[in-house]
C-alpha cells in the first residue's frame, strides 16, 4: 500500500516565528521539518565569501550553480551543508538574512534550489517554511498557513533572540531591516511573496507559540489530518 503523505505550507514575512512554530509543529505531529529560507541563506553566504555583489542579478545567475546545497537532519534538526560543509551556524546573521532576501529574487537562484525542495516533501510528511511554498513550491500542500506578525512584534522578538546569543543589536535597526525585507520579498516578480488563495491565515502577533502550533494543527486537522 502507498504510504500516505501530509504536507503543510507556512508562509509569512521574516520573524513571524515560522521556524520556531514549524519545528514545534513538526515534533507534535513527527513530521520532517524543512526550513527553505536556509537554503537562500546558503547561496547568500556562497555570494558574500566568493565576492559576488548580491545586487549583479547576472553575477550572482552565473555563479550559483556552484553553490551545492544538500540538506541532512541530525537528531530530527535540519542542517544545511554548501558544497559539503555544514553552514547552519553562520547562516544565521542579519547579513546572511539581507543578502539571502536579494538573491533569491533571481529566477535563476529560485531554479536552483526548486528541485531540492520538492524533493525533500516527495517522500515524507513534511512541515515546510518559506515565502512562496504553499503558491510554488508546493501548490498541492493538503494544509497552507500564511503566518503573520506586526512589523513591531517581529522585531522585538528578532532583538531578544540576538541578545540572548549575546549578538549586538539595535531594535530601531532590526524593524527597519524588517519592514525593507518585506518590502523585498513582497515586491519581486519571481514567486513573490504572497498568501496563496487557499491559505488560512494566522496572526501570531497577539498569540503564545503554543496557541500558534495548535492553531496551525488545528489547520491541518480541519485539511483532514488524522492525529492521535
Ligand atoms: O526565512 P528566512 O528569513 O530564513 O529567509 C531568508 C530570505 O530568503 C528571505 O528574506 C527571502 C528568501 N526566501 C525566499 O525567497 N523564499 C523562501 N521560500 C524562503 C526564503
Amino acid at each position: 500500500m502507498e504510504k500516505q503523505i501530509f504536507r503543510i505550507a507556512i508562509d509569512g514575512p521574516a520573524g513571524a516565528g515560522k521556524s520556531t512554530i514549524a519545528r514545534m509543529a513538526a515534533k507534535r505531529l513527527g513530521f520532517v521539518y524543512v526550513d527553505t529560507g536556509a537554503m537562500y541563506r546558503a547561496v547568500g553566504l556562497f555570494c558574500v565569501r566568493n565576492g559576488i555583489l548580491p545586487e549583479d542579478e547576472e553575477a550572482v545567475s552565473r555563479a550559483v550553480a556552484g553553490a551545492r546545497i544538500t540538506i541532512s537532519h541530525v537528531d530530527g534538526e535540519q542542517r544545511v551543508l554548501l558544497n559539503g560543509e555544514d553552514v547552519s551556524g553562520l547562516i544565521r546573521t542579519e547579513e546572511a538574512g539581507n543578502t539571502a532576501s536579494a538573491v533569491s529574487a533571481y529566477p535563476a537562484v529560485r531554479k536552483h534550489l526548486l528541485g531540492l525542495q520538492r524533493e525533500l516533501a516527495a517522500s515524507v510528511s513534511v512541515i515546510m517554511d518559506g515565502r512562496d511554498i504553499g503558491t510554488c513550491v508546493l501548490p498541492d500542500a493538503e494544509a497552507k498557513v500564511f503566518l503573520t506578525a506586526s512589523p513591531k512584534i517581529r522585531a522585538m522578538r528578532r532583538y531578544k533572540e540576538l541578545k540572548e546569543k549575546g549578538m549586538m543589536c539595535n531594535l530601531e535597526e532590526i524593524e527597519q531591516d524588517i519592514i525593507e525585507r518585506d518590502q523585498r520579498d513582497t515586491n519581486r516578480a519571481a514567486a513573490p511573496l504572497r498568501q496563496a488563495d487557499d491559505a488560512v491565515l494566522v496572526d501570531g502577533s497577539d498569540m503564545t507559540i503554543d496557541q500558534v502550533v495548535s492553531a496551525i494543527i488545528d489547520v491541518a486537522v480541519s485539511r483532514g489530518l488524522s492525529v492521535k
